[in-house]
């Protein structure tokens, strides 16, 4: 499926562009490599907050919570599912990986307390708002319609990590270890995504 991507500009439709493949050393932004991970991102938190939500129920405030922040993350996810064939990119292969990965860091955080399980989504959330901004950064004034779409998810990430943290994350017992491993997690997550 690789050579799907090498047939054009990674910002422009394949069918409408004859620019040059990007290749690495390019200066011009790998967009093949950010809709791979964003795709792989938002499948990622849509599949902890399935944990969570699998272990929480459906009744207690933070369930509501998570579950409110879950359907976010489901239109994140269905945008990136739809642009991924659009631009001719194939998901990373880790995706099964992240199914069960995902579902676990939910339901652990979970069965801790509902405080850890906002604890995760603090950490998840400081790490994607870090890793939309450095894409922003990257794509510059290129693909302003996926810049758009960045923005507008990164913002709702932000308001998941606020929630997270007025809902009582930091009071987790252990907070700081427990944020700095899933913290770690999610950017080794995030350099194995844009690769493969
Ligand atoms: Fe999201
Ligand atoms: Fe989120």
């Amino acid at each position: 499926m690789a050579e799907l991507e090498t047939t054009a500009h990674p910002g422009l439709s394949p069918a409408s562009s004859k620019a040059p493949a990007w290749r690495p050393g390019d200066d011009r932004p790998d967009i093949p490599s950010m809709l791979r991970v964003d795709q792989a991102g938002e499948y990622g938190a849509t599949r902890i907050y399935a944990g969570q939500l699998a272990v929480l129920g459906d009744r207690s405030d933070c369930a509501r919570a998570i579950a409110r922040m879950a359907s976010q993350e489901e239109r994140h996810l269905k945008h990136f599912d739809e642009l991924l064939p659009a631009r001719g990119v194939r998901p990373t292969i880790l995706q099964p990986l992240w199914d069960h990965a995902g579902h676990a860091l939910g339901a652990v955080t979970a069965l801790i307390s509902p405080n850890a399980a906002m604890a995760c989504t603090a950490a998840v959330e400081t790490e994607i708002d870090r890793h939309y901004s450095e894409q922003l950064r990257s794509l510059g004034s290129e693909d302003p319609d996926l810049a758009e779409k960045i923005r507008e998810f990164q913002a709702e990430e932000l308001e998941h990590r606020d929630t997270a943290i007025a809902a009582g994350a930091e009071d987790t017992f252990g907070y700081p270890i427990l944020s700095y491993f899933i913290r770690a997690g999610c950017r080794a997550a995030i350099e194995l995504s844009k690769r493969i």
